[in-house]
């Protein structure tokens, strides 16, 4: 190989630039090689004139690890099999990605990209003939195979210092406090975030709750001697009921946002307490990338050039049992890696007396 291609898919997050240092580190300097990077996703093949730049020494020799975002852009609107026309229709343009992968004379192509990219990029990449090794990122880490995905950590880190900001000013005032984070239908987020920064109720859409359930927490919290309560929700969460909450108000939030209000109203009926509402949102994904993430991109990044040098394509690097390794796309993709209600985080969550949902008895 010596033309390698490289490219970031779908929502940014923290630790992608450190991704794309480490690939274009091993592949200029332990193989030779040149590296094209793609501007904003699947977008960058598909326009004429192509979108690319060489990615020279000059460009990562300097602060690319502790930048967030991504140096090449990104989208979540580029799916080419189902590529928005300006009229609203859906196009098929799967023909004009690879097309603009063999008009850049690309030899292989690095994809960093979450559980809907991969899936996408690995059937375009297959019917195109296009070799392809996958990075997984995403803040909401459900993919797949690799205990962590890059810009999870981060995300974390964000929700742990906004917990560290809100218990103060909790306490001054004698409040419930409710933080609403990220994470689509997966819990993660919210879980091991909440448990670092000393939640006493964390609701995930993988577990049901009952507003007795919260409210019995919120008691004994008071019983033990304390005037102030930290709730962490899950974007993801549905209503007491299991039914999916439809607000008028969420903005450009498209499918989430709004069910930390809801609950906010559903407290406030219960407890005599003031409830205030955070809603943390894309903060989460900004900033620099924590020392978890860097380690990680470092590592995905020189791990998958080397399985473009050894031929081993359609695979994705995840990271398991305290190591990098490789697994076929094919098993990483087609759902979300949800948090197990029985796993072990849970289970921490319980022992330390949070309220994670499901019926108190
Ligand atoms: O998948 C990552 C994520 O940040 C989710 O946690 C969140 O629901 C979504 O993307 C937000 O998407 P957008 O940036 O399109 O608003």
């Amino acid at each position: 190989v010596h033309r390698l291609g490289i490219l970031t898919s779908g929502g940014d997050c923290a630790g992608l630039n450190a991704a794309i240092r480490a690939v274009a580190h091993r592949a200029v300097y332990s193989y030779g090689w040149t590296v094209h990077g793609i501007k904003d996703g699947t977008l960058g093949l598909m326009n004429r004139p192509i979108e690319c730049q060489e990615l020279s020494p000059d460009l990562f020799k300097g602060d690319l690890l502790r930048m967030g975002g991504t140096m090449l852009g990104t989208t979540n609107k580029g799916d080419p099999f189902a590529f928005p026309m300006p009229d609203g229709s859906l196009k098929d343009r799967s023909g004009d990605f690879v097309e603009g992968f063999h008009m850049l004379g690309l030899d292989a192509l690095i994809v960093i990209g979450g559980d809907g990219s991969l899936k996408i990029l690995d059937k375009l990449c297959k019917q195109g003939g296009v070799p392809m090794v996958g990075i997984p990122k995403t803040i909401d880490n459900d993919v797949h195979q690799t205990e962590f995905a890059i810009g999870f950590s981060t995300a974390v880190n964000v929700v742990v210092d906004a917990l560290d900001r809100l218990q103060p000013t909790a306490a001054s005032h004698h409040r419930v406090m409710i933080l609403e984070v990220m994470g689509r239908d997966a819990g993660h987020i919210a879980l091991s975030g909440g448990i670092a920064g000393g939640a006493d109720v964390i609701l995930i859409p993988e577990i049901p709750y009952s507003m007795d359930g919260i409210v019995k927490r919120i008691e004994a919290v008071s019983r033990e001697g304390r005037s102030h309560v930290l709730v962490v929700i899950a974007e993801g969460c549905k209503t007491e009921d299991g039914a999916p909450l439809t607000v008028a108000w969420s903005g450009n939030q498209a499918r989430y946002g709004g069910i930390g209000h809801y609950l906010s109203g559903r407290i406030a009926e219960r407890v005599k307490a003031e409830v205030r509402v955070t809603v943390l949102g894309h903060v989460q994904r900004g900033g620099q990338p924590s020392m978890q993430d860097r380690l990680l991109a470092s590592t995905f990044g020189v791990h998958a050039v080397d399985l473009v040098a050894k031929g081993k394509f359609n695979r994705m690097v995840a990271w398991q049992d305290r190591g990098v390794i490789d697994v076929p796309i094919s098993k990483v993709v087609g759902s979300a890696r949800s948090v197990d209600p029985t796993g072990p985080v849970v289970h921490t969550a319980r022992g330390l007396g949070i309220y994670v949902g499901e019926v108190p008895e």
